[in-house]
């Protein structure tokens, strides 16, 4: 960076003082008295050395943007980034035990497409006028999609813009008769009065579908092939809070402790399996150590408490399960207390493993 700076002026390292061991300063500058004329002399003659050097185009490795005041920013060669071809089929179906690492590897536009080409492919669908810059090509996410989802997978994009995801996997459906099924989530705009999940996400969807485009004079009419399969559009409307939590239906809280739970003491297969067999008032789970999960329920509507009569139901169903404890109990309160008995206070702690609880951060949370 030393090396890349000086391109631009003529730079001294000296400690100033902060801690931070030496810093890079412009050759003349006095830190302590930056309003002195010595100061102000090297500044001016390292503006006016940065400023020749930035109308000079071929700027140093690392550079300040077009009018040299933006952040530092590295420039990339295309030529030093790897080009080569990318196996067509990567299906992640192993349980990998160490994150898998791809080099840096460019495809050729012909191959993924470019930003330009999303926007066309967004404008030839919406029509002109939609105001999105960031739209990917069809051709880059259809690539990605058989790279790394089977051909009956499930693809998840939780940030969905102009709904390309959807779009790629519609497309791929009908040429290569996979059968793959997405979920979009995109929050739109509403601030600025522009829901644009409906209008334009789920709108791209519609036509992929019938194969209306847009005419010149903006009426709908079929111009494309339609695509094979259907969407379902749906508005969320609640919020998970404690009060969604605590007005759940039995079944439903039990889905929310299964799919929710996780251990951050315990690394890679953390989830819980379900329980499904009839018989039992509280056993919910079991973890892969074999332990239990019990929800405290009841009756009524409303989650229960741990105390003297509901433990004992915990231990007996334990004994009939064969488990030992420790014993993982959800309920609202913990009016019994056991060296046994791990206890997540509900809502309290499915907010947290939800990372919803405001008070509590998940990823740093040490279970006790
Ligand atoms: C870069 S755009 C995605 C572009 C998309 N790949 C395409 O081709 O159109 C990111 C989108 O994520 C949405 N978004 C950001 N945070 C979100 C959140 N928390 N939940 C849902 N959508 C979100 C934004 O509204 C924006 O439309």
């Amino acid at each position: 960076m030393r090396s890349w700076l000086k391109e631009w002026a003529s730079y001294t390292e000296s400690d100033i003082g902060d801690g931070n061991g030496h810093a890079i300063l412009i050759t003349g500058y006095d830190h302590k008295n930056p309003d002195s004329t010595a100061s102000k002399k090297a500044l001016a003659i390292a503006h006016s050395a940065a400023e020749n050097r930035l109308q000079k185009n071929n700027w140093p490795k690392l550079h300040f943007g077009e009018n040299g005041t933006s952040a530092p920013n590295l420039k990339r060669h295309l030529k030093f980034v790897k080009k080569g071809k990318v196996p067509l089929t990567y299906w992640a179906d192993d349980e990998y035990d160490e994150p898998i690492v791809l080099g840096s590897q460019s495809w050729e536009h012909g191959e993924s497409g470019h930003s330009q080409t999303g926007i066309n492919e967004l404008d030839a669908i919406i029509g002109r006028g939609h105001g999105f810059t960031t739209v990917k090509p069809l051709k880059l996410i259809k690539k990605i999609i058989q790279l790394w989802c089977p051909p009956n997978g499930l693809v998840l994009d939780p940030y969905a813009g102009s709904g390309t995801t959807g779009h790629a996997v519609l497309e791929l459906n009908t040429t290569t008769g996979a059968t793959r099924r997405f979920i979009l989530i995109e929050q739109g705009a509403p601030e600025r009065g522009d829901k644009y999940a409906r209008c334009l996400t789920q709108e791209r969807l519609r036509r992929a579908i019938t194969g209306d485009r847009p005419t010149v004079t903006g009426k709908l009419k079929k111009m494309a092939p339609p695509l094979l399969g259907g969407f379902q559009f749906r508005i969320l409307t609640k919020k998970i809070d404690s009060k969604t939590v605590l007005t759940m239906r039995k079944d439903e809280l039990i889905d929310l402790v299964i799919t929710s739970h996780w251990e951050n003491s315990r690394r890679g297969g953390c989830g819980l399996i379900r329980i499904e067999q009839e018989g039992y008032k509280y056993l919910v789970g079991r973890n892969e150590q074999g332990e239990g999960y019990f929800l405290i329920w009841n009756g009524g509507d409303k989650v229960g408490q741990l105390d003297q009569t509901s433990y004992a139901t915990v231990v007996a169903e334990a004994k009939k399960s064969e488990m030992k404890p420790p014993y993982h109990v959800y309920a609202r309160y913990e009016i019994y207390q056991t060296k046994n008995v791990v206890f997540y206070k509900i809502p309290d702690k499915i907010l947290a493993h939800l990372g919803l609880n405001e008070n509590s951060d998940s990823f740093n949370e040490v279970e006790e």
